[in-house]
């Protein structure tokens, strides 16, 4: 049923993807065009606790944003809005989300909408059961959030991957190395198994797949046998060797998600010692996260903020935009909450992998 709705928030939520700014600039041309101010929050939902971390962005202000890496306005990925309290401008103290739900009531906004991973996607239900109509936005380089084929963010990253291990194939034949690449992905890996096959690797590593070391020295020896004296092993963050643990820099804490991190550097000893081969390890890192979005992902954004504000205007909520080609459609917050898109082991693209010679380390 269409709303009254004459004024929408945007923010974004969880760690940076391009993409972002290609959402808002999408929300805001939408929104303005369909009669509707669009109030720009900064800092993720901390923006909410403040009248002064909220700002009223017309198209000019999003005008030159589409190809910018980033988000214009601000992101946090730590700390749960659910246990903290806040000490306010007027010198009281509030529980946090109280806060928040209070003050879109006081700032006239009818509707909101939160780009984000499965973390923020999951604070977002959490505000729509406390009556914030809210519009999700799948965002994140991992590809991995429930409901959806693609978010934005993935294919820019699979992109950069892909030309560096172009890049690491020239210098590993010159001296006849192991080059292993490790990628982000959290525990998905969408961007090992894309990035991997497209930049022509052979071994790919992946958290669905547990490894076997010395299948993976196996294989660089079979190369080595036949003339082939170098090797390109690309390496998910969240890979692990069959009945060993994930490679770990911190531990989770109170909002705050375990870092992952050391998966190539393990790898890299072990295959240097078990083939004798001299090897180095690249990790791509936060690179992957940078620059500006690929065409794909330009599109893809502005679709989904396109959607976005079409669906909170026809009276929809506590909903995602989602994937689903050649459809973007809506998905409600409650079936993807809590869930993580893998990599199934059938998947076809790992199927033709394994048909053309890659190997899983299994
Ligand atoms: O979820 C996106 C992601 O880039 C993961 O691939 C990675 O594990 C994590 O975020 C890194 O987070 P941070 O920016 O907090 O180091």
């Amino acid at each position: 049923m269409p709303t009254q709705i004459k004024k929408i928030g945007v923010l974004t939520g969880g760690g940076d993807a391009p993409g972002l700014n290609a959402v808002i600039r999408a929300v805001v041309k939408s929104g303005c065009n369909a009669g509707v101010e669009v109030i720009g929050i900064e800092d993720s939902f901390d923006g909410l606790l403040e009248f002064n971390r909220m700002r009223v962005l017309t198209p000019k202000d999003v005008t030159g944003i589409l190809r910018r890496g980033g988000t214009i306005l601000g992101t946090v990925n730590t700390g749960d809005p659910f246990v903290r309290p806040v000490t306010t401008s007027d010198g009281g103290q509030q529980k946090y989300s109280d806060r928040c739900v209070e003050m879109f009531h006081r700032s006239g906004l009818g509707g909101l909408v939160v780009i984000g991973g499965d973390g923020t996607l999951a604070i977002a239900h959490r505000f729509a059961k406390m009556g914030i109509p809210i519009m999700g936005v799948p965002k994140t380089i991992d590809n991995d959030i429930a409901g959806t084929i693609n978010c934005f963010g993935f294919d820019t990253a699979v992109a950069f991957a892909t030309d560096a291990i172009d890049r690491l194939h020239t210098t590993a034949e010159a001296h006849r190395r192991i080059m292993v690449v490790e990628v982000m992905g959290r525990y998905a890996g969408w961007i090992a198994l894309y990035a991997g096959i497209g930049g022509g690797a052979d071994v790919i590593l992946m958290p669905e797949v547990p490894y076997d070391i010395e299948v993976v020295a196996q294989q660089i020896r079979d190369r080595e046998a036949w003339g082939a004296h170098f090797s390109i092993v690309v390496v998910a963050e969240g890979a692990r060797p069959k009945n060993g643990d994930i490679s770990l820099i911190q531990s989770a804490g109170v909002g705050r998600a375990e870092r992952l991190g050391g998966a190539g550097h393990r790898v890299a000893a072990a295959l240097a010692e078990l083939t004798g081969k001299e090897t180095r390890t690249v990790v791509l890192g936060h690179l992957q996260r940078g620059g500006s979005p690929t065409s794909f992902d330009r599109v893809l954004a502005t679709r989904f903020g396109g959607k976005a504000v079409e669906l909170l205007l026809a009276g929809e909520q506590d909903k995602m935009v989602a994937s689903h080609p050649p459809n973007i459609v809506a998905v409600p917050l409650s079936e993807i909450v809590g869930k993580t898109r893998l990599v199934p082991a059938d998947f076809d693209v790992v199927k033709t992998a394994r048909a053309i010679g890659l190997s899983f380390g299994d």
